[in-house]
């Protein structure tokens, strides 16, 4: 039977300060007045029947998911007590889909893209699920022709055709190289970007970590067997918090594209427009910009004077935002954090996130 999870547990900490461990970016509304959640949900709809789309997410999340899609069923909502990235919830999601099918073929979609046109998303997840039907052991990724070397993602470096589909063999998988890496693997034409979504059987999976991440592959199992019982979230409680955090492109696509496992990479172009919701630079590529290339979204009241490549976002309509003389900065205000930084130093959100919780 063919699935869906949406991932949907990342903290977002390059958007803050709108992004919050309890209302990170994918609950927020910044797809034109919708979360990209419910976007991500949207275009699963005719892919696969909704019974089989599932959700999986962590911890306070759970219940704000559980606002923004009520139609999902209690069943289709996979909860993790903590944070320990996609590797584990990639597992933890494909034991618990395989309980009741261990022929399960499972595809892990992001929850914080914005992809148009959609009926390609949904013709190249069509192909990826149709690969590992006919090929069994394959980890199916989705490429996405590459516009600048960005640093923030995943390369695909695609190899030989496979006949009788628009796949390709994949040679290497390299998540998230330095810049020079990076601008190396696109001058020679042979890399996509990995979109973050992937396609296998949940059996495959679950073997292939056996083998790369063995101590977390054999604890999940503990987990899913206990997961129609009251056992379940003690078990989860117990193991999951102390379970290595690490990402699935780490853990399995990497080594897994080296040769290290029983299981072949295979990657499916998807020609779409697709943004990774990633910070605040890709997410004003969306907001209009004026005359001076200052980009604001529709929210926020503004006077900018002599004010030039600025990104600035309040989420109070009736709070202005004033600037003099100010170039190629990032103003975000919200009820409670003022943040201010260059935009060359978008990526650094992260870091002054860390910083702000140690010292508050
Ligand atoms: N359930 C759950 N649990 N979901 C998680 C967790 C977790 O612990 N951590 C992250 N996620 C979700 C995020 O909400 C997002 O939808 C997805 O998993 C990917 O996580 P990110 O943290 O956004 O990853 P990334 O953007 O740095 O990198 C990944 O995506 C890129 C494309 O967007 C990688 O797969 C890259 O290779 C890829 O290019
Ligand atoms: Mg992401």
């Amino acid at each position: 039977m063919r699935n869906v999870v949406i991932l949907a547990g990342g903290s977002g900490t390059r958007l803050w300060p709108m992004s919050r461990d309890d209302r990170p970016k994918q609950v927020l509304p910044l797809a034109a007045g919708q979360s990209l959640l419910r976007v991500a949900y949207n275009r699963l709809l005719g892919l696969v029947d909704p019974e089989n789309i599932y959700v999986c997410t962590v911890g306070a999340i759970t219940d704000v998911v559980r606002k923004e899609l009520p139609e999902l069923g209690p069943h289709n909502i996979i909860g993790e007590p903590a944070r320990r990235d996609t590797a584990n919830a990639v597992g933890l999601a494909s034991a618990v889909v395989a309980r009741n099918d261990p022929d399960a073929i499972v595809a892990f979609v992001g929850s914080d893209h914005l992809i148009s046109p959609e009926d390609e998303f949904q013709k190249a997840i069509e192909q990826g699920f149709e690969v590992v039907e006919a090929r069994g052991r394959s980890l199916v990724t989705f490429g996405i022709e590459p516009t600048h070397p960005h640093t923030g993602l995943g390369y695909i470096e695609r190899g030989a055709p496979i006949e009788g589909t628009s796949a390709y063999v994949v040679d290497r998988f390299r998540e998230k190289p330095d810049r020079a890496t990076a601008e190396e693997y696109l001058a020679t034409g042979r890399f996509w970007w990995n979109s973050g979504m992937f396609v296998w059987q949940a059996s495959t999976v679950l073997n292939v970590l056996d083998t790369l991440l063995p101590e977390s592959a054999a604890r999940l199992r503990e987990v899913a067997a206990v997961w129609d019982t009251p056992e379940r979230e003690a078990t989860l409680a117990e193991i999951y918090p102390n379970l290595r955090k690490i990402s699935v492109d780490y853990a399995v696509m990497e080594p897994a594209s080296q040769g290290k496992v029983d299981a072949d990479v295979v990657v499916v172009p998807m020609p779409v427009h697709w943004l990774d919701v990633g910070s605040w630079a890709a997410l004003a590529d969306t907001y209009d910009a004026d005359a001076n290339g200052n980009r604001t979204d529709s929210v926020t009241l503004s006077c900018l004077l002599d004010s030039h490549d600025n990104i600035i976002v309040t989420d109070d309509p009736n709070h202005l935002v004033a600037t003099v003389g100010l170039r190629s900065h990032i103003i975000v205000h919200t009820q409670d954090v003022t943040m201010v930084c260059p935009l060359s130093d978008g990526e650094r959100v992260k870091d002054l996130v860390a910083r702000v919780q140690s010292d508050h």
